[in-house]
């Protein structure tokens, strides 16, 4: 694994595991997971990326689904909420051996929103060290496998973007409750020929940020899927993402999470068929 991104891969899949609606039989939950098959040279390669809240429900869409992550190559979090990584310890413990953890070097401070509620990691390093995660936690892109890229930290420079949607604390040196502006939040870049698809968490960065981010290491973006946290923004924020991911050519937005109706709607409305809702047991295929 480095830093670099050479390279575009052949085609990709993905599965929804975890999100806040669900179709047919499948469980919903608050969170993200998804499944990565990454087709590539011939070969299939499967990537994680985040494990929702809990893994329950994980379990049995993979079993509806009929799959099982025994395949899986490495996980990627995209931060450190526990909606995102509440999962792991049931992961570690159904795969039963070692696998990477991609992540940033603050996965596991403390966060909190008032009042005063931990909303982090769920989780020690050390308990998750002895279940098999070997973590690799840095503020920079690492390439996953050719083709398959993480943003690393996003630089917060649209204007659109200042506003924060999520007020959250950490402590400080001292003790002190400090705003933490969630720097950890990563998202991940697969190249494809025909631009790249972008995978969100909760985009606490900012979805136009993200993009921007993407677009600099990786190319074109022809897609982005996850949550965006519009939830409680300003229609103008909303009005003036929809139009900067526009402006960035992105052709396809798929959401839900903690995007919001009014978001939902507004993508919907200016994207019409390239729009989709996310929902778990749903597979998005990328040529
Ligand atoms: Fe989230
Ligand atoms: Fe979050």
């Amino acid at each position: 694994m480095s830093g670099s991104s050479e390279g575009t891969v052949d085609g990709l899949e993905v599965y929804v595991l975890a999100e806040e609606h669900a179709s047919g039989m499948f469980w919903a939950q608050h969170g993200i997971s998804f499944l990565l098959k990454v087709h590539s040279g011939g070969q299939v390669h499967e990537i994680l990326f985040d494990t929702g809240n809990s893994w329950e429900p994980i379990e049995h869409n993979l079993r509806l689904l009929g799959e099982d992550l025994s395949g899986v190559k490495a996980v990627v979090l995209s931060h450190r909420h526990y909606d995102h990584t509440g999962g792991l310890k049931g992961l570690l413990t159904n795969l039963n051996r070692e696998i990477t953890i991609i992540s940033h070097p603050d996965l596991f401070r403390p966060n909190f929103v008032l009042p005063l509620r931990e909303i982090g990691i769920p989780f020690t390093r050390a308990e998750l060290e002895d279940l098999g995660a070997r973590f690799l936690l840095t503020r920079d892109p690492i390439e996953v496998m050719s083709g398959v890229v993480t943003t690393g930290e996003v630089p917060r420079t649209s204007e659109v973007e200042r506003e924060m949607t999520i007020e959250t604390y950490t402590v400080d040196e001292d003790g002190r409750l400090v705003r933490d502006p969630i720097m950890d939040d990563v998202s991940l870049v697969v190249k494809l020929r025909g631009g790249s698809v972008v995978l969100t968490g909760c985009s606490h960065a900012g979805v136009v940020n993200i993009v921007k981010r993407a677009f600099e290491i990786a190319g074109p973006v022809r897609a982005v899927m996850g949550g965006f946290h519009l939830i409680s923004a300003s229609e103008e924020r909303i009005e003036a993402t929809v139009r900067a991911l526009q402006d960035l050519g992105v052709e396809q937005v798929i959401t839900g999470h903690c995007t919001g109706l009014t978001a939902e709607c507004a993508f919907r409305k200016a994207y019409g068929k390239g729009f989709a809702q996310l929902a778990v047991g749903k597979v998005f295929r990328f040529p």
